[in-house]
């Protein structure tokens, strides 16, 4: 069965149709730029415009940048405030002509990980940590999702954690590897202290570079890069997706 996967991020939108029996994509994907201040109607047009370039007619799961609870979005950090309150699944299956199905993105890229990836077959506690605009997180015990968990809000010296650790912050402050990995490794050591998880898996467009700072991080639990690297998003929200009645 294909479903469409669409992860909406900081800076682009991506897509590509899903064949989630096996997590492959089946077209090559499309990457389109987020609209500036990723207002609702904006959005909207461009994910619009990716399913009309797959000419797609079928069901639609989509990653967000946001906590969604029963489809409602709940907060807003890096994408406009008018999201807060909107039924996304409504909003976006209007728009689209499709099905939707909205999720966090971290939570879906997580999905992927531990169906297909890097989590697979891991029976404890695994952390996934999505480094973009935002950090997003995702925490699974015995292969179950608890959802919407917003460890990228955690406050390290008086600063929310993705202020400081993002690939955004990197990029802003030009960190070198050594220390933006002293700084992740702060993040990461608060996260060890409360759930103590058995394996961390780093997700987002940086994980591309794992080499260059995953081998600098201080943590006792084994951190590894997310298999399918940027694209986990968009397969686990095809996954997601294929959950719509
Ligand atoms: C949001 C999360 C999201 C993360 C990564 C954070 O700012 O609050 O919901 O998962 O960014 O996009």
């Amino acid at each position: 069965m294909e479903i469409l996967g669409i992860d909406v991020g900081g800076s682009g939108i991506k897509g590509a149709p899903v064949d989630i029996s096996t997590g492959l994509l089946t077209a090559a994907r499309l990457r389109l730029k987020t609209p500036k201040g990723a207002e609702p109607e904006a959005v909207a047009q461009v994910i619009t415009n990716v399913v009309n370039h797959f000419a797609w007619n079928g069901a639609i799961g989509i990653g967000f940048p946001a906590p969604i609870k029963h489809s409602i979005v709940k907060m807003a950090a890096n994408i406009s405030p008018a999201w807060v309150g909107l039924n996304v699944d409504a909003f976006l299956s209007s728009a689209t002509g499709c099905p939707v199905t909205v999720s966090n993105d971290a939570d879906v890229a997580g999905l992927a990980e531990m169906k297909f990836g890097a989590g697979k077959d891991q029976p404890g506690t695994v952390i996934l940590v999505t480094l973009g605009t935002g950090i997003g997180t995702a925490i699974f015990h015995g292969g179950r999702l608890l959802p919407n968990c917003e460890f990228g809000h955690v406050q390290i010296n008086g600063h929310d954690a993705e202020a400081q650790a993002s690939d955004a912050a990197r990029q802003r402050d030009e960190l070198n590897w050594k220390k933006y990995a002293r700084r992740l490794s702060r993040f990461l050591m608060e996260l060890e202290k409360l759930f103590w998880p058995d394996l961390f898996i780093i997700g987002g467009g940086i994980s591309k570079d794992h080499q260059k700072f995953i081998p600098l991080l201080k943590v006792e639990a084994p951190v590894v890069p997310a298999q399918f690297l940027n694209e986990a998003g968009i397969v686990g929200a095809a996954l997601a997706g294929s959950n719509q009645p």
